[in-house]
């Protein structure tokens, strides 16, 4: 099945009252356990490309694994540049089959980042890809995990106007979640959440997703979450993963046994947040 642009397969759980997860691959093992969890839970996926791996030498390569995954998939499979500022890497990526660009404008002035959302739309529109951006900094690395505090939450008003004057797609927000881990128990502000949902006319978005407790994840999705970004918990899995190479292993420089173990590890975690994404029972009635 051809890749999809986000934006098609956020528009079939917004139905059902799901959220797509996505998930950020580095390389093959990563690439190939997220696709094993989502062929066999049979739930869309979002694979997300980080510009600082865009930019590495094996960058254009991983972005095509990326691409021919998804046009192998059996279930729609988007594609997305994550979290860049920078027009010529949009570009770059789109030209490599990416559907859809995080146009990350979230710490510059408001002007700056509606400037820039606006600019990634036109490069974005000829080839349908979707445009999110993000209003309020979430705080954190992309790449690499330190212990973070939470700093802004989105504005409710000032959301709706960005999204107006911007024409994004979708709306990633601050309401106390953070890149990397969490320097303090993660506590989302759902009336903010729930709020943005009702005034804000575009799906949400949740970026730093690990390390958030699962009612947390799932009452965000309830409350009109539409996508969740997982990066952190996958590389902590894969690392872990990393460190257990056996004797036997090395004894006989095998590299497909380990390759395996990661593989394993990165589709338990990418399982563990797909089974959250699924439509959420109604609360019961009192
Ligand atoms: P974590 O690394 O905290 O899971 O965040 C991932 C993310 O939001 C990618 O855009």
């Amino acid at each position: 099945m051809p890749r999809a642009p986000l934006t098609d397969l956020i528009a079939h759980v917004s139905r059902t009252g799901g959220s797509i997860g996505a998930f950020t691959c580095y390389n093959l093992e990563q690439l190939t356990g997220v696709m094993l969890a989502a062929e066999s839970a049979q739930q869309s996926v979002c694979l997300l490309l980080a510009e600082a791996a865009l930019r590495r030498d094996s960058g254009p390569l991983l972005a095509r694994l990326l691409v021919a995954a998804a046009d192998d998939a059996s279930i729609p499979v988007a594609v997305q540049l994550d979290h860049t500022q920078d027009l010529e890497m949009m570009a770059r990526a789109l030209d490599l089959g990416a559907t859809a660009i995080m146009a990350d404008g979230s710490a510059l002035p408001y002007a700056a980042n509606v400037d820039l959302v606006v600019r990634a739309r036109t490069i974005a529109e000829p080839s349908g890809a979707s445009i999110e951006a993000e209003l309020a900094h979430v705080p954190g690395d992309e790449d690499t995990a330190a212990a973070v505090d939470v700093h802004a939450v989105t504005d409710v008003s000032r959301a709706v106007e960005f999204v107006r004057d911007t024409g994004a797609d979708l709306l990633a927000v601050a309401v106390g979640n953070v890149h990397g881990t969490y320097a303090s128990p993660p506590d989302l502000d759902m009336t903010v959440l729930s709020e943005l949902h009702a005034a804000v006319p575009v799906p949400l978005t949740l970026h730093g997703t690990s390390g958030i407790p699962d009612d947390q994840v799932r009452r965000a999705i309830t409350n009109g979450i539409r996508k969740v970004n997982v990066n952190t918990e996958l590389r902590q899995a894969y690392l872990r993963a990393a460190r257990n190479v056996t004797s036997d292993e090395v004894r006989g420089w095998n590299l497909l046994t380990p390759a395996a173990r990661l593989i394993e590890a990165t589709r338990a975690v990418t399982d563990t947040h797909l089974r959250r994404c699924q439509p959420q029972p109604a609360p019961a009635a009192i």
